[in-house]
This record gives structure tokens, sequence and C-alpha cells, in this order.
């Protein structure tokens, strides 16, 4: 039922903070009269907006796409789970339904067409032992380039009960796990139809809140150069580059300002939905990281920021 990620809502305590990191990052911002909305440069969806409410950053609402089918079922599945449907929270919020989940998230769901993805001119010849793919040429990409992400490719969100949260988003939206990390400590979705590995994940905590959203690079040059971007604006590096198992894009995670984190990925796994995959159970070391230039995760990489 649900065929796009629209963007991530962040409560925020000052929005030129915020605007100054998601720049920084690669996002364009748009200025709106209740909130910033950060988009991809040549993509036209919001991914990251920003609301101004003077206290600690904290997940404002998230909005997912679909067709009128999909939101008729929708709101015939919230009607027989007995959630109500609510208000837009600001006048310039989008239609469509307005309800929270059952940890209280406050979740859009809007008709639209997904933005097509921005794809690449050519993937980079890349040679190999014994294969040689680029011969004659150079692969160092031009020096000067100022990547931007292509698109937000998931966001991770904190649960109480990564079970049971995973389980509505699947029953009442249509998302399907792809894969588990025991003992409940995070779900991977995807979407119904052909989709990345994961769009939507959960990951225990005591409260529910906002992980990180992932950013799509052209290709591991891309990412490694914006992220020195970052670095030299001095937004400090948190995790990678490193691969995940769980997935297996490669990562690397900047600190947002508010001790939060913020991905770019690239080479993720894709599900056509013909394929019979079979969720498996991770351990949590291996679900998250085959190799990270830096080891393991920092030790409060599964910290809710958002809990007081
Ligand atoms: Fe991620």
């Amino acid at each position: 039922m649900i065929t796009s990620l629209q963007y991530v809502a962040l409560g925020i305590p000052d929005l030129k903070v915020g605007v100054d990191f998601y720049d920084a990052f690669g996002l364009a911002a748009t200025e709106r009269p209740d909130h910033v909305a950060m988009r991809c440069p040549g993509r036209d969806q919001d991914q990251i907006v920003l609301v101004e409410t003077g206290q600690n950053r904290k997940l404002h609402h998230f909005s997912l796409g679909t067709d009128d089918a999909g939101l008729a079922a929708i709101a015939q599945r919230l009607q027989a789970k007995g959630i109500e449907q609510l208000d837009p929270p600001y006048a310039g919020a989008p239609g469509g339904i307005w309800f929270r989940d059952p940890e209280g998230t406050l979740v859009n769901v809007q008709v639209c067409d997904p933005a097509p993805w921005q794809g690449v001119d050519a993937a980079p010849a890349i040679n190999r032992p014994g294969v040689i793919a680029r011969s004659g040429d150079k692969g160092c990409p031009p020096f000067g380039l100022s990547p931007r992400p292509r698109r937000m490719g998931h966001f991770i969100l904190f649960a109480r009960n990564v079970i049971a949260q995973s389980a509505f988003y699947c029953d009442t939206l249509g998302f399907i796990v792809s894969d588990r990390i025991t003992d409940g400590y995070a779900a991977f979705m995807r979407l119904p139809g052909d989709s990345d590995h994961h769009v939507l994940a959960m990951l225990k905590s005591d409260a529910p809140g906002f992980h990180h959203a992932s950013f799509e690079m052209a290709n591991i040059d891309e990412a490694e150069v914006a992220a020195v971007r970052l670095y030299n604006q001095g937004y400090k590096h948190a995790w990678g580059p490193g691969r995940h198992g769980v997935g297996s894009n490669y990562f690397h995670y900047f600190r947002d300002p508010w001790n939060g984190m913020a991905e770019y990925f690239y080479d993720m796994d894709y599900i056509p939905a013909s394929f019979q995959w079979e969720a498996k159970e991770w351990t949590k070391k291996d679900g998250m990281f085959l190799w990270s230039a830096d080891g393991p995760p920092p030790p409060d990489c599964g910290r809710n920021y958002e809990i007081d």
C-alpha cells in the first residue's frame, strides 16, 4: 500500500542550526511559513522537514506516500483498529491521513507519486584482480566536486516494542519485514513491491524517537568526499566508513547537532517483489557491520537522545 517515503519532520530548538547542518550535509533548504524543508537538489520532494519548537530535538512526525486505493485501504485498517484520524499539525502540512501509531508518533499518509530516483550517467568502471574494466582512463573522479545526496533511502526510529511496532506497520500500511536483529533489538522493513532492503526500521529503546535518516550517494567516492566536506565544516564523525551486514550498504554516519546521526549510504541490497526473500535473524554484531574503518559502533550508537 505505501509506495514511497516522503519526509521525516524533526522538532528542533533552533532552525538555523538545523538548516546549516543539513546544508553542509548536501541538502537544499526551502523556507515555508511553518517549517523549512530540506531537499536533495534537483529532486522535487521534501526529505527532512525542520520545525522550530525551542525544545530539544524530537521526532515531530513523518510522511509516507500512497495512491488513492492505498489511502482508502489504510483508512479502513486504521478504523478497524480503532485509531482515530487527526488534524494536520500546522497549516502548510500535507493532506491525506494523520494518525498516531501505537507508541504515539504522528504519521501522515498522503496520495502522491514517488519522485523519480536521481540516477547517474554511467557507473564508474572498477578494475578488479584479473578483470580490467577500465584501461587507459583515470578512475579518480575530478577534483573540486561537491557531491549531493540523491534521495533519502531509509530512516530508523526508536521503539519501545520493536516487534509490536513493526507488526503494526506491516499490518496497517503494508510494509514487509526483510530482516531482524535478535532479541527484539531491531526490525528492518521494505515497501511492498520492488524495494530497497529496508526503507524503515525500528530500533529498541525506552521511548519512541528518531535515530537517523540515510541518504544515497552515487558511489563511495561521493559519499567520502561529502564526508570530508562535513569534517571541514566542523561536524563530528560518528561511525564509518564501513559496510553493514543487514542491507549490505556502505555507510558513513555523522553526528547531527543534537547528538543524533545522519548517514550517507551506497550500494543497498534491493529486493524485487517477485523474489522469495527469507527474513533472517541477525546477531547484533553481524547485522551492524562486516567492517568499519573505526571499528565497532560508538557506545552511544543506540542511545535515544530524545529521552530527557
Ligand atoms: Fe541506516
